[in-house]
């Protein structure tokens, strides 16, 4: 069997390493003034410098050589054409088809041309988003829609949010957008305060329509509804939802024609192209939504014909790889340069840790080598007066990707020019260090830290849509290097099954748990049980501490 490490060009990196391990990335520009125009790549409006890597021409070549010997070309043609390569739920991965406004056909692996469908979802995208927009859609009492409030989490909560935070310049002007995650009830709460419920429309936003924190907070928002406003013939002109699972939707009291239906192909982390980005399309119109579809399938054609050496999502893929596998970092930052970004951290983080978060190969079997890494990050400047110390005299070795767009909000260039020069002079920084004199003294940087820098012509809705289709093939590739399965998300599952087990009983025996969350229980009993205690000593001293 086939086994990564011990392939050529593995060990032939891992050599590479111990050779270039204590290479300054600034000798490499010296040796190359070129370097710059060589390790930097258009595409449509995305602009991406990747020569302040501690990659030499030899490294970068040696790991392209890595991605023309993976099963990228299969497995990119598989994915793209409806085969069955979410293997462990038996399902297709399509959701490029989803932004594909192309007049081609996909395929399901059963056969059927999922356009058709795709386009009817499109349809009734654009009739609501036009009508809430317009007026036309009214509440109860007649009123227009003023707020709109999102009830989902993970990939049904991350995606629009970080989109509708990005695109905010663009919104509606008289439409508000709120969105509730958090099982925690001060979130549904602080999001209720203040809004009128005869003029706020809820989304309920939930691949599988079971997920617990959604469910519970769409029966609080549906009981705020009723005990403020209407009664249950109203929950129709109030209470929509984006969902497969339609049963349940119309049993919670959705009308049919307010299902927005997606399908069981779309990964919840890569569903924002579905009626999941149905507040998106409410909040910059039907025509900015397809934008940014538009924006996601231009780098899907660049992802499907550029040569590896030009692929802007390749690329990006080893230099992670070469970084996690060969260098051993552990972490990877995202500080985009722009506030408007601020939920993009969050939004890569589900992309690329419930993706690549991964121990076992497509086969079931443990892997011997890292894979994804642990995703974080925080907007620039703020990370400079956070985190920055850390990553210039710290221990630990983080890549980073900065990102920013090259156009200023009209009245704040000044704004820009300084974030924009903050950006560069921190890249910079963490290449060159600071080392004074033939030591390094307590006051200088040791430098070598690598970063890429995006650039955004303008933060568009075309270019988000852009930059969202790059990182979801970045996670791809990588994913195909590893041989693992990076669209499903069993761990998850188990966590989901323990809380229920635990909440079913919170009154009796729970002896089966460990001894902490045994003795934890015994606390939270006291609060919310019926507080009979059993005979353990725990429950005694949790009671009298
Ligand atoms: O985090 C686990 C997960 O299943 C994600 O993959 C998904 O985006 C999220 O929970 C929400 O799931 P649903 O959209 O079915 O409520």
């Amino acid at each position: 069997m086939f086994q990564l490490t011990r392939s050529v060009t593995w060990q032939a990196l891992q050599r590479l390493y111990r050779e270039t391990e204590n290479d300054r990335i600034r000798d490499y520009f010296a040796a190359d003034p070129k370097r710059f125009e060589k390790m930097s790549l258009r595409v449509g409006g995305l602009f991406l410098d990747y020569s302040k890597h501690q990659i030499s021409d030899t490294v970068l070549a040696k790991l392209l050589e890595l991605a023309d010997h993976s099963a990228l070309v299969q497995r990119r043609a598989q994915m793209f054409s409806g085969d069955i390569i979410n293997v462990t739920e038996d399902r297709p991965v399509l959701h490029t088809a989803l932004r594909n406004v192309s007049d081609q056909p996909v395929y399901h692996a059963d056969g059927k041309d999922v356009m058709p469908e795709i386009h009817r979802s499109w349809e009734q995208i654009h009739r609501f988003s036009d009508a809430v927009r317009n007026g036309e859609w009214t509440g109860h009492s007649g009123q227009r829609i003023r707020d709109v409030v999102n009830i989902g989490i993970g990939g049904s909560d991350l995606g629009p949010n970080m989109a509708c935070r990005a695109l905010l310049n663009q919104r509606h002007p008289e439409l508000n957008f709120h969105f509730v995650s958090n099982v925690d009830g001060t979130h549904i709460q602080k999001v209720l305060k203040g809004l009128d419920p005869a003029t706020t429309l809820f989304i309920v936003s939930t691949k599988t329509f079971s997920t617990q924190e959604t469910l519970l907070n769409a029966r609080t928002a549906r009981r705020w509804f009723l005990e403020n406003a209407g009664d249950d013939a109203d929950i129709g002109a109030h209470f929509v939802a984006a969902s497969t699972n339609r049963k349940a939707a119309t049993e919670f009291g959705i009308r049919e024609e307010n299902i927005f239906e997606f399908w069981a192909w779309v990964g919840g982390r890569y569903s924002m192209w579905s009626s999941i980005g149905l507040p998106i399309a409410l909040a910059i119109g039907f025509d900015g939504f397809m934008d940014m579809l538009r924006g996601a399938h231009e780098m899907d054609r660049h992802f499907l014909e550029a040569p590896n050496a030009e692929n802007m999502p390749v690329l990006m893929a080893l230099i992670g790889i070469w970084y996690i596998n060969f260098v051993g970092a552990e972490t990877h930052a995202i500080v985009p340069y722009d506030q408007a970004l601020n939920q993009l951290p969050s939004f890569l983080q589900q992309l690329d840790m419930e993706s690549n978060g991964k121990s076992v190969d497509i086969f079931g079997h443990p892997v011997n080598y890292k894979t994804g890494p642990i995703v974080w990050g925080q907007t620039g400047s703020n990370g400079q007066h956070a985190f920055f110390q850390l990553l210039h005299q710290g221990t630990r070795y983080v890549p980073i990707d900065f990102i920013a767009s090259l156009k200023p909000e009209p009245g704040f260039e000044e704004h820009h020019f300084a974030l924009l020069t903050n950006m560069l002079a921190q890249a910079n920084a963490f290449m060159e260090g600071s080392q004074t004199g033939s030591r390094l003294d307590p006051y200088s940087c040791p430098g070598n830290r690598p970063s890429s820098t995006l650039l955004l012509d303008e933060l568009t809705p075309r270019n988000l849509g852009a930059l969202i289709a790059l990182y979801e093939h970045k996670v791809f590739v990588q994913g195909v290097i590893w041989n693992i399965n990076s669209f499903d998300q069993w761990g998850v599952e188990l966590g989901k099954r323990i809380a229920g087990e635990i909440s079913e009983r919170i009154d009796t025996n729970v002896t089966d748990f460990d001894p902490s969350t045994q003795g934890l229980l015994h606390l939270l009993r006291d609060r919310f049980g019926d507080g009979e205690a059993d005979d353990t000593s725990t429950a005694e001293s949790s009671r009298n501490p």
